[in-house]
């Protein structure tokens, strides 16, 4: 049987922030894991990703960073690009979606479903932002949870419940841009029908059976991924909206679409077969190898995208009608970092780019921990001191101690040399059977996607290896038995070559190394099992040491830096959305002098204020009367904004506003200039 071929995809990062530990263990890693291991068993693969470039997570980022939605993608782009080259993720192209090849790929894509009927257009109400003239899709509109009353969720999706909202569903909405009540205007947009597809998608998803024809083995795919699949089918399939009135993203290539791009949830999946076609561009190969016949697509994805990929996007593939659908669809669950969810408003991450400055050559050791604890079934734990202990317990003591020790001893005994494996014990022949079973056992867990326990396993290997030396101690034998000693040095040299080979889709660095230590290289998966792999005589060389043990103070260090970032947070507020320059100028914060000063009528907080701005003399209302009296602050100087929009306040005008520093208390107190500064003086 030819062995089958695949197409694996990573999804697509949103280019508006950098990767953290959070996206690393639940994605992009277990997506290299598995794809080094076909490669290795010489299964025909792509491995695709590419940034996400468009939709409102990327505007709202550059709305925030005041800069252009290009210059935030090409900002991160290129950040995240690089973390994944420096963490030796393999992929074969990480593309973008906002290159050309992207735009009309998924035009196309729109067109021919538009041309198959496959689209309705529908007239609804949306809500607009009167100020900012502009409809508010998704993430452009937050308001209260209807199903768990969390008061920020999203208008496409509750982030606390996971439940999927459409922004008139949301309780008291407000728009992200201007802060304001929304209105109810009329737009119209193509939808995709997707009620009708109920019924395959159940067979499909549950027995792997399309259209009566067995597709998929059913079996590997996730509980939760059934599961979350099956709750929102059986709560019946909307309509869903294919477009969205925003200047950013794809455009509608239909004439009458001014103003409309395609929704990010239909562009960014496209991006999977454009990325493709760049791909096979760059490569001589036939795109279309890749996304027809008999191959199998493979999504690995968060499980906040399950939907998207197990149920929106085999629609639209189905409807389209010439390309293949996914065959499984491993979804991860989140990863939380010391006791808290990641969260990059706070801080509270690691995140991958920077790791990488501070720990190089330290990839691996990631790798090996953040494998051991994937969220592959529940949400899981990083935290820095399991990142210590499953170094310098698993790695140091078990892996580094095992290769060290056979290469040491082989260097003392025999000058590098392998020596001849002898008559062989019970024990040995024990250890024989198990470096065959290893390899099996590691295989069927990759293709089960469970690869937690595959690392697990391929460490059995070098744990086997370090028991063996431990309970043969060549160290003692030699001066007794030493003909004894050249079995088992062989038989510990033939378990190294193994491990250069199990471990290679796990930690490729490491297994890279231990090649090198034994002059012996092989990239193909069979050879695995052997206890031939080194021959008699065979020369290897002196190791290094493999791992450095983590020290104490670098747990301390790192849950410090993570622990003042969130204390300095909560005993200050937290930075407000950054402005542009212009924003800032828009400010005319200039010196006055108090001229007269009262108490408000049935108002303890405030004073009302005569205020001479060097312009004018003008009344400000300032809730400075718990920290101030009148008398003690008339022909004081102090900052005043004084081209803040009039307001009444207790039935008084007040016209601008006193500047005030505030303790960690709430204790106010005027920024008083220093002696010489007079009203109307402007402050920049
Ligand atoms: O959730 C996310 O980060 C999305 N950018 C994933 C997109 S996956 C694919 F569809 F492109
Ligand atoms: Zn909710």
């Amino acid at each position: 049987m030819s062995k089958a071929k695949y197409t694996v995809t990573a999804a697509l990062p949103y280019a508006n922030g950098p990767l953290h530990l959070g996206h690393v263990a639940g994605v992009y890693l277990p997506a290299d894991i598995f794809v080094r291991f076909l490669r290795m068993n010489n299964h025909d693969v792509a491995f695709i990703c590419g940034s996400d470039e468009h939709g409102a997570a990327i505007t709202l980022r550059a709305k925030k960073e005041g800069i252009t939605p290009q210059e935030i993608v090409d900002k991160y782009n290129s950040i995240i690009s690089k973390a994944f080259t420096d963490f030796n993720i393999s992929f074969d192209i990480f593309h973008r979606t906002s290159s050309e090849i992207h735009h009309k790929t998924s035009q196309d894509f729109f067109l021919k479903l538009y041309e198959k009927g496959k689209f309705t257009e529908e007239t609804s109400e949306q809500y607009y932002d009167e100020e900012y003239e502009q409809f508010l899709a998704d993430r452009y509109i937050t308001g209260e949870c209807p199903k768990c009353q969390n008061p920020s969720a999203y208008g496409d999706q509750c982030e606390k419940c996971g439940s999927d909202l459409s922004p008139t569903e949301l309780i008291n909405p407000t728009s992200t841009l201007s802060g304001k009540t929304p209105v109810l205007r009329t737009t119209s947009h193509w939808y995709l029908p997707m009620a009708n597809h109920e019924d395959w998608l159940r067979d499909w998803i549950k027995e792997g059976k399309l259209d009566g024809v067995q597709q998929h083995d059913p079996k590997p795919w996730r509980n939760q991924v059934i599961g979350q699949c099956m709750s929102w089918i059986d709560g019946g399939l909307h309509s869903r909206a294919m477009t969205r009135d925003l200047d950013w993203g794809v455009k509608v290539p239909l004439p009458n679409a001014e103003g409309k791009v395609l929704y990010v949830w239909l562009d960014a999946p496209i991006g999977y077969i454009s990325a493709t076609k760049q791909y096979a561009l760059d490569n001589n190969k036939n795109w279309e190898d890749y996304w027809t016949g008999d191959r199998k697509l493979i999504h690995f994805i968060g499980k906040d995208n399950i939907v998207f990929h197990a149920v929106i996007f085999p629609i639209i593939l189905k409807d389209h009608g010439d390309l293949i659908l996914p065959d499984n669809v491993p979804a991860y669950e989140f990863l939380n970092l010391e006791g808290d969810k990641f969260s990059t408003s706070r801080n509270w991450a690691v995140w991958l780019h920077e790791y990488i400055a501070a720990y190089p050559g330290r990839e691996d050791e990631l790798k090996y921990v953040l494998t051991s604890i994937a969220p592959e079934t529940k949400d899981s734990e990083f935290t820095w001191k399991e990142y210590q202990t499953r170094i310098n317990s698993e790695l140091a003591d078990i892996l580094g101690n095992f290769v060290n020790r056979a290469l040491v001893l082989t260097q003392k005994y025999y000058e590098g040399k392998v020596p001849e494996r002898g008559e062989l014990t019970e024990e040995d022949q024990l250890v024989l059977a198990e470096i065959n079973e290893i390899p099996k056992r590691i295989s069927k867990l990759v293709y089960a996607y469970k690869l937690r326990d595959a690392q697990a396993e391929a460490m059995n290997l070098a744990r086997l290896g370090n028991k063996y030396l431990a309970d043969q101690e060549p160290w003692k034998v030699v001066k007794v038995d030493p003909k004894r000693v050249e079995t088992v040095m062989n038989i510990a040299l033939q378990i190294t070559a193994n491990l250069s080979i199990v471990l290679q889709p796990f930690l490729p660095t490491t297994a890279a190394k231990l090649s090198n230590f034994l002059n012996f290289k092989t990239t193909n998966w069979e050879d695995a099992g052997s206890a031939d792999l080194m021959k008699d005589g065979d020369q290897t060389n002196t190791p290094e040491i493999l791992f450095q043990k983590i020290e104490d103070s670098l747990v301390e260090e790192e849950v410090n830096k993570l622990k003042n970032t969130d204390s300095m947070e909560s005993k200050f507020d937290a930075q407000k959305d950054e402005v542009t320059f212009d924003d800032f100028t828009k400010m005319d914060i200039r010196l006055g002098t108090i001229l007269e000063a009262e108490k408000v009528e049935k108002a303890d907080k405030l004073l009302k204020l005569l205020v001479d701005t060097g312009l004018d003399k003008r009344t400000i209302v300032s809730g400075i009367a718990e920290h101030y009296s009148p008398e003690e602050i008339i022909g004081k100087t102090v900052q005043v904004l004084i081209n803040l929009a009039p307001r009444k306040i207790k039935g008084i005008e007040s016209k601008g506003m006193i500047l005030m520093a505030e303790d960690e208390d709430g204790k106010l107190s005027f920024m008083f200039p220093e002696k010489g500064f007079e009203a109307g003086g402007g402050i920049h």
